[in-house]
C-alpha cells in the first residue's frame, strides 16, 4: 500500500517548533531562549536515512506546514533537515521501487511537495548538506533559500531510470534555464553551494553552522513586516515564476490595489508622512483573496 506508515511510525518525522528560537553562530539555539514572532521551523527528522522523504514524512510535512499557514500568528515558515548531512536526499527509493504507476497518482503522500509550495505564507528552506532529487525539489517548491557553504544540489533521478517527479524539470529549468537544467536533469551532475549560487537559484550562501540562524533571522525579517502585504507580495511574485508575464501583470495589479483602504497600508503611508516608524497590525485577518481578485 502506498503510503503505509511502516518503521517509521513510531517516530517524530516531523518536527514544529512555532514560535521558533533564535540561533547564534554557533548553530545552536541561544541560551536564555529568544523567541522569534512570527516564525515556526519546521525540521523533516529522518537523520538517520538522510531525511529521506518518505510518503508518510511528506503527508506529515504538508498537514503541518498547513496547519501553520492556518494560524495567523506564524507569519514565515522555515523548513529544515535534522542533522548535518543533509536537507533531505530525495524522496524514499527504498519505497518508491515498489511503486507503479497508479499506486503514485493515488499516493496522498506524493502530492507532499505541491501542498507545501501552495501555503500562503512565506516559506524558507535551509540547506545543509545534501538536497537531491525530491530534497532540492522540495527547497525550489519554498520561496527562499538559504544554503550552506556545504550544500550539495543535484536531480540524481536519471541514475535510477526515471526522471524527476516532484516539479524538479519545471522550477529548476524557470529558474536557471532550459539548457542549464537539462544537463542537470540528463547527467544526474551534482553541483555545490558556491555553483548554485551562480546559478542564482539560492537566496544566499552562508558558513554551514550559520545557516539554520540565517534562516531564522530571514525569516523573522519577513515575519515583522505587514501580514496583508507578504502574502501579496509572495502571490504576485509567484505569478511571476508561474504564469505568462500578462497574466503577472494583472495579478500584480489587483494585488497591489487590494492593499489600498487596508489598515497596514493606511499607516504605512501615515508613517512615512510623519517620519516615524510604523505600526503594523498582529498579523491575521487576511482580507485579500490569494489570486488578487477584487
Ligand atoms: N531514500 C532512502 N534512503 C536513503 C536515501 C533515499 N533517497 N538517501 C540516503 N538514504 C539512506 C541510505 O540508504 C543509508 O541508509 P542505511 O544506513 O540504512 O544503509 C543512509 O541514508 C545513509 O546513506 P549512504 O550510506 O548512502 O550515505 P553516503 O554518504 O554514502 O551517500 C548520498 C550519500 C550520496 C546522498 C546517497 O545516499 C544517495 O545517493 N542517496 C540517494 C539520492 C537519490 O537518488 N535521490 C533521488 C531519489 S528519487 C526522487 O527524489 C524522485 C523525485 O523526484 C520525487
Amino acid at each position: 500500500m502506498a503510503d503505509q506508515l511502516t518503521r517509521d511510525e513510531a517516530q517524530d518525522l516531523v518536527l514544529v517548533e512555532h514560535p521558533a528560537r533564535r540561533h547564534g553562530p554557533d548553530g545552536a539555539p541561544l541560551e536564555p531562549p529568544e523567541w522569534l514572532a512570527g516564525v515556526a521551523l519546521v525540521t523533516l527528522n529522518r537523520p538517520r536515512a538522510l531525511n529521506a522523504l518518505s510518503f508518510a514524512l511528506l503527508l506529515r510535512l504538508a498537514e503541518a506546514v498547513e496547519a501553520l499557514d492556518a494560524d495567523p500568528s506564524c507569519g514565515a515558515i522555515v523548513i529544515t533537515g535534522a542533522g548535518t548531512r543533509a536537507f533531505a536526499a530525495g524522496a524514499d527509493v527504498a519505497e518508491l521501487a515498489t511503486q507503479t504507476a497508479e499506486s503514485l497518482a493515488a499516493s496522498p503522500g506524493f502530492r507532499g511537495w505541491d501542498r507545501v509550495a501552495a501555503v500562503a505564507t512565506p516559506t524558507i528552506a535551509a540547506v545543509r548538506g545534501y538536497a537531491l532529487g525530491g530534497g532540492v525539489e522540495l527547497a525550489l517548491a519554498c520561496d527562499m533559500l538559504v544554503a550552506a557553504d556545504d550544500a550539495t544540489f543535484g536531480q540524481p533521478e536519471i541514475n535510477l531510470g526515471i526522471i524527476p517527479g516532484a516539479g524538479g524539470t519545471q522550477r529548476l529549468a524557470r529558474v536557471i534555464g532550459k539548457a542549464r537544467a537539462m544537463e542537470l536533469v540528463l547527467t544526474g551532475r551534482r553541483v555545490s553551494a558556491a555553483e548554485a549560487d551562480r546559478l542564482g537559484f539560492v537566496t544566499r550562501v552562508v558558513p554551514a553552522r550559520e545557516t539554520l540562524g540565517a534562516a531564522l533571522d530571514l525569516a523573522a525579517a519577513v515575519a515583522a513586516q505587514p501580514a496583508e502585504a507578504v502574502r501579496a507580495a509572495v502571490a504576485a511574485v509567484r505569478a511571476a515564476f508561474e504564469s505568462p508575464l500578462a497574466d503577472g501583470i494583472r495579478v500584480e495589479r489587483d494585488l497591489f490595489r487590494a492593499l489600498f483602504g487596508t489598515p497596514d497600508q493606511a499607516e504605512g503611508m501615515r508613517a512615512f508622512v510623519e517620519r516615524r516608524e510604523p505600526r503594523w497590525r498582529a498579523p491575521g485577518a487576511i482580507a485579500i483573496p490569494p489570486d488578487g481578485a477584487s
